[in-house]
Protein backbone atom coordinates (compact mmCIF):
# COMPACT_ATOMS: atom_id res chain seq x y z
CA UNK A 1 0.00 0.00 0.00
CA UNK A 2 2.75 1.96 0.64
CA UNK A 3 3.16 2.96 -2.87
CA UNK A 4 0.00 4.20 -3.09
CA UNK A 5 -0.47 6.45 -0.11
CA UNK A 6 2.53 7.97 -1.65
CA UNK A 7 1.26 7.64 -4.99
CA UNK A 8 -1.45 9.47 -3.72
CA UNK A 9 0.14 12.66 -0.87
CA UNK A 10 2.52 12.98 -4.48
CA UNK A 11 -0.90 13.45 -6.23
CA UNK A 12 -1.95 15.49 -4.06
CA UNK A 13 0.71 17.83 -3.86
CA UNK A 14 1.38 18.01 -7.27
CA UNK A 15 -2.52 19.39 -7.33
CA UNK A 16 -2.25 21.44 -4.17
CA UNK A 17 1.32 22.74 -6.36
CA UNK A 18 -0.95 23.32 -9.35
CA UNK A 19 -4.10 24.94 -7.60
CA UNK A 20 -1.45 27.48 -5.72
CA UNK A 21 0.43 28.75 -8.71
CA UNK A 22 -2.56 28.89 -10.94
CA UNK A 23 -4.31 30.87 -8.05
CA UNK A 24 -1.37 32.64 -6.32
CA UNK A 25 -2.63 31.36 -3.23
CA UNK A 26 -0.74 29.40 -0.62
CA UNK A 27 -3.75 27.13 0.46
CA UNK A 28 -2.35 23.20 1.38
CA UNK A 29 -5.75 21.99 0.18
CA UNK A 30 -6.66 19.59 -2.76
CA UNK A 31 -8.14 20.80 -5.82
CA UNK A 32 -11.79 20.87 -4.56
CA UNK A 33 -10.55 23.07 -1.73
CA UNK A 34 -10.48 20.13 0.95
CA UNK A 35 -7.41 19.07 2.84
CA UNK A 36 -5.33 15.52 1.93
CA UNK A 37 -6.70 12.50 1.81
CA UNK A 38 -4.94 9.55 2.71
CA UNK A 39 -5.84 5.60 2.07
CA UNK A 40 -4.32 2.88 4.16
CA UNK A 41 -4.22 -0.71 2.66
CA UNK A 42 -4.92 -2.90 5.60
CA UNK A 43 -4.14 -6.56 4.92
CA UNK A 44 -4.78 -10.29 6.96
CA UNK A 45 -4.74 -14.01 5.41
CA UNK A 46 -8.15 -14.77 6.14
CA UNK A 47 -11.54 -14.77 4.49
CA UNK A 48 -13.62 -11.70 4.33
CA UNK A 49 -15.81 -12.81 6.49
CA UNK A 50 -13.67 -13.83 9.60
CA UNK A 51 -13.40 -11.77 12.41
CA UNK A 52 -10.03 -10.60 11.15
CA UNK A 53 -11.43 -8.93 8.60
CA UNK A 54 -14.74 -7.71 10.31
CA UNK A 55 -12.44 -5.99 12.69
CA UNK A 56 -10.95 -4.16 10.13
CA UNK A 57 -14.22 -3.06 8.53
CA UNK A 58 -15.76 -1.44 11.93
CA UNK A 59 -12.17 0.46 12.31
CA UNK A 60 -12.26 2.01 8.39
CA UNK A 61 -16.22 2.72 8.52
CA UNK A 62 -15.22 4.54 11.91
CA UNK A 63 -11.95 6.21 10.97
CA UNK A 64 -13.55 7.50 7.69
CA UNK A 65 -16.87 8.53 9.38
CA UNK A 66 -14.47 10.61 12.17
CA UNK A 67 -11.92 11.81 9.54
CA UNK A 68 -15.11 12.91 7.13
CA UNK A 69 -13.59 10.91 4.55
CA UNK A 70 -9.93 11.86 4.96
CA UNK A 71 -8.70 8.81 5.96
CA UNK A 72 -10.10 5.25 4.07
CA UNK A 73 -9.08 2.07 4.88
CA UNK A 74 -8.86 -1.00 2.17
CA UNK A 75 -8.55 -4.37 3.29
CA UNK A 76 -7.10 -7.07 1.67
CA UNK A 77 -8.02 -10.34 3.04
CA UNK A 78 -7.15 -13.95 1.74
CA UNK A 79 -3.19 -12.68 2.26
CA UNK A 80 -3.70 -11.18 -0.99
CA UNK A 81 -0.96 -8.50 -0.33
CA UNK A 82 1.27 -10.85 1.91
CA UNK A 83 0.93 -13.60 4.07
CA UNK A 84 1.39 -13.08 7.41
CA UNK A 85 5.30 -13.09 8.30
CA UNK A 86 5.32 -10.70 4.85
CA UNK A 87 3.11 -8.08 6.32
CA UNK A 88 4.74 -8.12 9.30
CA UNK A 89 8.40 -7.31 7.50
CA UNK A 90 6.23 -4.92 5.55
CA UNK A 91 4.90 -3.32 8.67
CA UNK A 92 8.58 -2.78 9.86
CA UNK A 93 9.71 -1.74 6.23
CA UNK A 94 6.39 1.27 6.10
CA UNK A 95 5.40 -0.74 2.53
CA UNK A 96 1.94 -2.42 4.62
CA UNK A 97 0.09 0.06 6.90
CA UNK A 98 -1.96 -2.13 8.96
CA UNK A 99 -2.35 -5.85 9.62
CA UNK A 100 -4.03 -8.23 11.76
CA UNK A 101 -2.08 -11.28 12.78
CA UNK A 102 -1.43 -14.49 14.75
CA UNK A 103 1.33 -13.48 16.79
CA UNK A 104 2.98 -16.88 15.95
CA UNK A 105 5.31 -15.28 13.01
CA UNK A 106 5.65 -11.65 14.29
CA UNK A 107 7.70 -13.41 16.73
CA UNK A 108 10.45 -13.34 13.80
CA UNK A 109 10.86 -9.83 14.31
CA UNK A 110 9.72 -8.99 17.44
CA UNK A 111 11.71 -11.74 19.72
CA UNK A 112 9.47 -10.76 23.16
CA UNK A 113 6.27 -11.96 21.36
CA UNK A 114 7.95 -16.15 21.57
CA UNK A 115 6.24 -16.32 25.09
CA UNK A 116 2.98 -16.19 23.78
CA UNK A 117 3.05 -18.77 21.45
CA UNK A 118 4.89 -21.51 24.15
CA UNK A 119 1.94 -24.54 24.38
CA UNK A 120 -0.48 -24.18 27.15
CA UNK A 121 0.80 -20.92 28.68
CA UNK A 122 -2.69 -19.59 29.39
CA UNK A 123 -4.75 -20.96 31.80
CA UNK A 124 -7.66 -20.10 29.58
CA UNK A 125 -9.09 -17.27 27.29
CA UNK A 126 -9.56 -14.72 30.38
CA UNK A 127 -6.52 -15.24 32.05
CA UNK A 128 -4.50 -14.66 28.26
CA UNK A 129 -6.94 -11.28 27.92
CA UNK A 130 -6.23 -9.64 31.33
CA UNK A 131 -1.98 -11.14 30.68
CA UNK A 132 -2.57 -8.89 27.23
CA UNK A 133 -4.54 -5.65 28.71
CA UNK A 134 -2.42 -5.30 31.22
CA UNK A 135 0.92 -4.30 31.68
CA UNK A 136 2.72 -7.36 30.09
CA UNK A 137 0.94 -6.33 27.29
CA UNK A 138 2.59 -3.25 27.11
CA UNK A 139 5.75 -4.58 27.25
CA UNK A 140 4.86 -6.02 24.47
CA UNK A 141 3.69 -3.44 22.42
CA UNK A 142 6.80 -1.24 23.69
CA UNK A 143 9.19 -3.86 22.13
CA UNK A 144 6.94 -3.98 18.83
CA UNK A 145 7.46 -0.17 18.79
CA UNK A 146 10.77 -0.32 18.61
CA UNK A 147 10.60 -2.74 15.55
CA UNK A 148 8.50 -0.15 14.03
CA UNK A 149 4.93 -1.69 14.12
CA UNK A 150 2.40 -0.24 16.62
CA UNK A 151 0.53 -3.00 18.31
CA UNK A 152 -2.93 -1.58 17.73
CA UNK A 153 -4.86 -4.13 20.04
CA UNK A 154 -5.07 -7.83 20.98
CA UNK A 155 -7.50 -9.97 19.36
CA UNK A 156 -7.22 -13.77 18.46
CA UNK A 157 -7.05 -16.38 16.49
CA UNK A 158 -9.13 -18.99 18.66
CA UNK A 159 -7.52 -21.72 20.56
CA UNK A 160 -5.49 -24.20 17.75
CA UNK A 161 -6.33 -27.62 17.81
CA UNK A 162 -4.80 -30.49 15.69
CA UNK A 163 -6.10 -31.82 12.30
CA UNK A 164 -5.21 -34.96 10.47
CA UNK A 165 -5.92 -36.90 7.59
CA UNK A 166 -4.68 -40.09 8.99
CA UNK A 167 -5.96 -40.97 12.60
CA UNK A 168 -7.77 -39.75 15.47
CA UNK A 169 -5.24 -38.17 17.56
CA UNK A 170 -6.41 -39.12 21.23
CA UNK A 171 -2.47 -38.77 23.07
CA UNK A 172 1.21 -37.56 21.86
CA UNK A 173 1.60 -41.17 20.93
CA UNK A 174 -0.23 -41.26 18.03
CA UNK A 175 1.21 -37.88 16.58
CA UNK A 176 4.40 -40.06 16.09
CA UNK A 177 5.75 -39.81 12.85
CA UNK A 178 2.47 -37.26 11.23
CA UNK A 179 3.92 -34.91 8.78
CA UNK A 180 2.01 -31.60 10.39
CA UNK A 181 2.08 -28.14 9.10
CA UNK A 182 2.94 -25.43 11.62
CA UNK A 183 3.63 -22.01 11.80
CA UNK A 184 7.00 -20.33 11.19
CA UNK A 185 7.67 -19.84 14.75
CA UNK A 186 10.34 -21.84 16.26
CA UNK A 187 8.50 -22.97 19.56
CA UNK A 188 5.75 -24.32 17.49
CA UNK A 189 8.25 -26.44 15.37
CA UNK A 190 10.07 -27.57 19.08
CA UNK A 191 6.61 -28.50 20.32
CA UNK A 192 5.68 -31.03 17.71
CA UNK A 193 9.14 -32.33 17.40
CA UNK A 194 8.59 -33.25 21.30
CA UNK A 195 5.53 -34.56 20.59
CA UNK A 196 7.10 -37.24 18.33
CA UNK A 197 5.81 -35.49 15.22
CA UNK A 198 7.47 -34.80 11.81
CA UNK A 199 6.66 -30.67 11.57
CA UNK A 200 7.73 -28.23 8.39
CA UNK A 201 6.79 -24.51 8.80
CA UNK A 202 5.14 -22.91 6.51
CA UNK A 203 2.97 -20.04 5.63
CA UNK A 204 -0.85 -20.58 5.34
CA UNK A 205 -1.21 -19.45 1.78
CA UNK A 206 1.58 -22.93 1.20
CA UNK A 207 0.02 -25.03 3.93
CA UNK A 208 -3.53 -25.69 1.98
CA UNK A 209 -1.58 -27.20 -1.14
CA UNK A 210 0.45 -29.12 0.68
CA UNK A 211 -2.50 -30.50 2.35
CA UNK A 212 -4.43 -30.94 -0.83
CA UNK A 213 -1.00 -32.45 -2.23
CA UNK A 214 -0.79 -35.01 0.64
CA UNK A 215 2.92 -33.57 1.03
CA UNK A 216 1.43 -32.90 4.99
CA UNK A 217 -1.22 -34.74 6.48
CA UNK A 218 -1.57 -32.73 9.22
CA UNK A 219 -1.91 -29.08 10.57
CA UNK A 220 -3.41 -27.08 13.86
CA UNK A 221 -5.73 -24.27 13.62
CA UNK A 222 -8.66 -23.19 15.70
CA UNK A 223 -11.84 -24.31 14.39
CA UNK A 224 -13.11 -21.35 12.26
CA UNK A 225 -9.98 -21.08 10.38
CA UNK A 226 -10.52 -25.07 9.57
CA UNK A 227 -14.34 -24.77 8.97
CA UNK A 228 -13.85 -21.44 6.82
CA UNK A 229 -11.01 -23.23 4.72
CA UNK A 230 -13.18 -26.43 4.48
CA UNK A 231 -9.90 -28.25 5.06
CA UNK A 232 -12.79 -31.02 5.01
CA UNK A 233 -12.43 -30.95 1.64
CA UNK A 234 -8.42 -30.83 1.98
CA UNK A 235 -8.56 -34.72 3.30
CA UNK A 236 -8.24 -33.40 7.12
CA UNK A 237 -10.97 -35.99 8.22
CA UNK A 238 -10.01 -35.80 12.42
CA UNK A 239 -9.62 -32.86 14.63
CA UNK A 240 -8.68 -33.51 17.74
CA UNK A 241 -9.81 -30.47 20.30
CA UNK A 242 -5.45 -30.04 22.38
CA UNK A 243 -6.42 -26.33 22.60
CA UNK A 244 -2.64 -26.49 22.81
CA UNK A 245 -1.97 -22.45 21.83
CA UNK A 246 -4.42 -19.83 22.60
CA UNK A 247 -3.26 -18.21 19.23
CA UNK A 248 -2.83 -14.73 20.63
CA UNK A 249 -3.55 -12.19 17.06
CA UNK A 250 -2.81 -8.68 17.22
CA UNK A 251 -4.01 -5.25 15.00
CA UNK A 252 -0.82 -3.57 14.25
CA UNK A 253 0.51 -0.10 11.89
CA UNK A 254 3.18 0.42 10.50
CA UNK A 255 5.06 3.35 12.85
CA UNK A 256 6.49 4.75 9.27
CA UNK A 257 2.48 5.43 8.43
CA UNK A 258 1.73 6.90 11.81
CA UNK A 259 4.64 8.94 11.62
CA UNK A 260 3.33 10.23 8.13
CA UNK A 261 -0.01 10.74 9.03
CA UNK A 262 -1.42 14.52 10.44
CA UNK A 263 -1.17 14.23 14.08
CA UNK A 264 -5.10 14.83 13.80
CA UNK A 265 -5.82 11.54 11.52
CA UNK A 266 -3.14 9.63 13.28
CA UNK A 267 -5.05 9.85 16.52
CA UNK A 268 -8.27 8.76 14.85
CA UNK A 269 -6.57 5.50 13.34
CA UNK A 270 -5.30 4.56 16.76
CA UNK A 271 -7.87 4.99 18.95
CA UNK A 272 -10.24 2.83 16.44
CA UNK A 273 -7.70 0.44 15.68
CA UNK A 274 -7.75 0.12 20.00
CA UNK A 275 -11.07 -0.52 20.45
CA UNK A 276 -11.72 -3.35 17.35
CA UNK A 277 -9.45 -5.71 19.36
CA UNK A 278 -11.94 -6.53 21.93
CA UNK A 279 -15.13 -6.55 19.31
CA UNK A 280 -12.77 -9.13 17.28
CA UNK A 281 -12.42 -11.72 19.98
CA UNK A 282 -16.11 -11.38 21.17
CA UNK A 283 -16.96 -12.26 17.41
CA UNK A 284 -14.57 -15.55 17.63
CA UNK A 285 -15.82 -17.02 20.89
CA UNK A 286 -19.41 -16.10 19.56
CA UNK A 287 -18.73 -18.46 16.04
CA UNK A 288 -16.42 -21.35 17.40
CA UNK A 289 -19.06 -23.37 18.26
CA UNK A 290 -20.52 -23.24 15.29
CA UNK A 291 -17.65 -23.95 12.98
CA UNK A 292 -17.22 -27.11 15.43
CA UNK A 293 -20.91 -28.13 14.47
CA UNK A 294 -20.43 -27.69 10.51
CA UNK A 295 -17.07 -29.35 10.88
CA UNK A 296 -19.07 -32.11 12.29
CA UNK A 297 -21.92 -31.87 9.99
CA UNK A 298 -19.05 -32.05 6.77
CA UNK A 299 -17.80 -35.54 8.39
CA UNK A 300 -14.78 -34.28 10.66
CA UNK A 301 -14.52 -36.93 13.18
CA UNK A 302 -14.09 -34.45 16.12
CA UNK A 303 -12.20 -36.31 19.07
CA UNK A 304 -13.42 -33.83 22.52
CA UNK A 305 -12.60 -35.26 25.75
CA UNK A 306 -9.09 -35.16 25.15
CA UNK A 307 -6.47 -35.21 28.18
CA UNK A 308 -4.56 -32.78 28.18
CA UNK A 309 -1.49 -33.96 30.75
CA UNK A 310 0.41 -36.06 28.13
CA UNK A 311 0.60 -33.12 25.57
CA UNK A 312 1.64 -30.40 28.42
CA UNK A 313 4.26 -32.75 29.75
CA UNK A 314 5.68 -33.64 26.34
CA UNK A 315 5.76 -29.99 25.58
CA UNK A 316 7.37 -28.63 28.71
CA UNK A 317 11.38 -28.47 27.13
CA UNK A 318 9.84 -25.63 25.09
CA UNK A 319 9.63 -23.40 28.25
CA UNK A 320 13.15 -23.87 28.68
CA UNK A 321 13.79 -22.54 25.12
CA UNK A 322 12.41 -19.03 26.15
CA UNK A 323 14.95 -16.65 25.38
CA UNK A 324 12.81 -14.16 27.81
CA UNK A 325 12.58 -16.17 30.61
CA UNK A 326 11.56 -13.01 32.78
CA UNK A 327 8.37 -12.25 30.29
CA UNK A 328 7.49 -16.05 30.92
CA UNK A 329 7.79 -16.16 34.47
CA UNK A 330 5.93 -12.88 34.32
CA UNK A 331 2.96 -14.50 32.57
CA UNK A 332 3.17 -17.52 34.38
CA UNK A 333 2.65 -15.55 38.25
CA UNK A 334 0.41 -12.55 36.76
CA UNK A 335 -1.77 -15.80 36.17
CA UNK A 336 -1.12 -17.72 40.31
CA UNK A 337 -2.85 -14.73 41.71
O1 LIG B 1 -1.91 -21.12 10.85
C1 LIG B 1 -1.75 -19.93 10.54
O2 LIG B 1 -0.85 -19.56 9.80
C2 LIG B 1 -2.66 -18.90 11.17
O3 LIG B 1 -3.33 -19.44 12.25
C3 LIG B 1 -3.65 -18.28 10.17
C4 LIG B 1 -4.56 -19.33 9.58
C5 LIG B 1 -2.94 -17.58 9.03
C6 LIG B 1 -4.53 -17.25 10.91
O4 LIG B 1 -3.80 -16.32 11.64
Amino acid sequence: MKKRFSFLVTMVALLVFLAACGSGSESSGTADGGEEEYVLQAGHSLPDDHPYHLGFLEMAKNVEERTDGRVKIEVFPYSEIGAERELTEGLTLGTVDLAMSSTAPVTNFVPELEVLDVPFIFNDRESAVEVLNGEIGDELFAAMEEKGIIGLSWGENGYRHITNSVRPVEKPEDLEGLKIRVQENEIHLAAFEELGAQPTPMAWTEALTALQQNTVEAQENPAIVADQYKLYESNQKYMTLTGHVYSVAVYMMSKQTYDELPEDLREIVLEEGQKIGEMQRDMIVEMEQESLKTLEEQGVEIIEDVDTAPFQEAVRPTYEMVEHQDLLNKILDAQKQ
